[in-house]
């Protein structure tokens, strides 16, 4: 079984490239951010502020949990307790609670958990921000994808505005931004952070088209050797 592990801070393009390459290699695709979102969003569904959630809490949380994940015309879907919440898990509010509930180890473990049971006995591209350095450390291929954090933001932005959300401005995007690399590259368990075989490629003003070239290229030398 091959398995591709692409990271990097928010914004990246990270979901974009692997949806491609899973989909041009026949591999499945795990958006691993959508797991975290969810979870962020069952929290803030049963009245909890994120500044008072623990360990306890979220133990006490799982009871009232269930997710399945499916895949609809090759797009993942998130089906947290019987509803479809693919685009809830999308606003600015549960992006941050997600970063914030990602820093606790009840929620660290039981994710990656899933997340490794997920790989097992398929070829998949998975997405995150510790999937190389600690998810799937034996990765037969890893991915590291950075861009400046104007050109994130600025792709972040576009992304809302397509989807219809024009209240938001690009600034508290970037502010928005700059606040959850802090929170998942300072936290203690599983830190984002470049995993020591991974290959770091910059997408800063490149085309999708030109990103993807880059990645493909190191795929190919990964697993064909040339
Ligand atoms: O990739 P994303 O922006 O959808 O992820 C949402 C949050 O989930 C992110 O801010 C940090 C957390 N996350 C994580 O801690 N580990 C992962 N493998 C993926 C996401």
């Amino acid at each position: 079984m091959i398995s591709i592990a692409i990271d990097g801070p928010s914004g990246a393009g990270k979901s974009t490239m692997a949806k491609i390459i899973a989909k041009e290699n026949g591999f499945i695709y795990l958006d691993t951010g959508a797991m975290y979102r969810a979870f962020a969003l069952h929290v803030l569904n049963n009245n909890y502020s994120i500044d008072e959630i623990n360990n306890d809490i979220v133990k006490e949380l799982y009871d009232s949990f269930s997710l399945d994940i499916q895949y609809v015309e090759d797009k993942q879907q998130m089906i947290l307790n019987n509803e479809n919440v693919s685009n809830r898990i999308r606003t600015p509010e549960v992006s941050l609670a997600a970063s914030r509930i990602a820093t606790l180890p009840a929620v660290r473990e039981y994710f990656v958990k899933m997340q490794r049971e997920f790989a097992k006995n398929k070829n998949v591209v998975m997405d995150g921000r510790d999937i190389g350095s600690n998810v799937l450390k034996d990765a037969d291929v890893k991915i590291f994808l950075t861009a400046a954090v104007e050109d994130r933001a600025r792709r972040r932005f576009e992304e809302l505005r397509e989807k219809g959300n024009t209240e938001v401005t690009f600034e508290e995007v970037l502010e928005d931004m700059k606040l959850r690399d802090k929170i998942d590259s300072s936290r203690e368990i599983a830190p984002l952070t470049k995993a020591e075989d991974a290959v770091e490629i910059n997408t800063t003003g490149l085309e999708i088209e030109q990103s993807l070239e880059l990645i493909r290229k190191v795929i190919k030398e990964k697993l064909c050797g040339f």
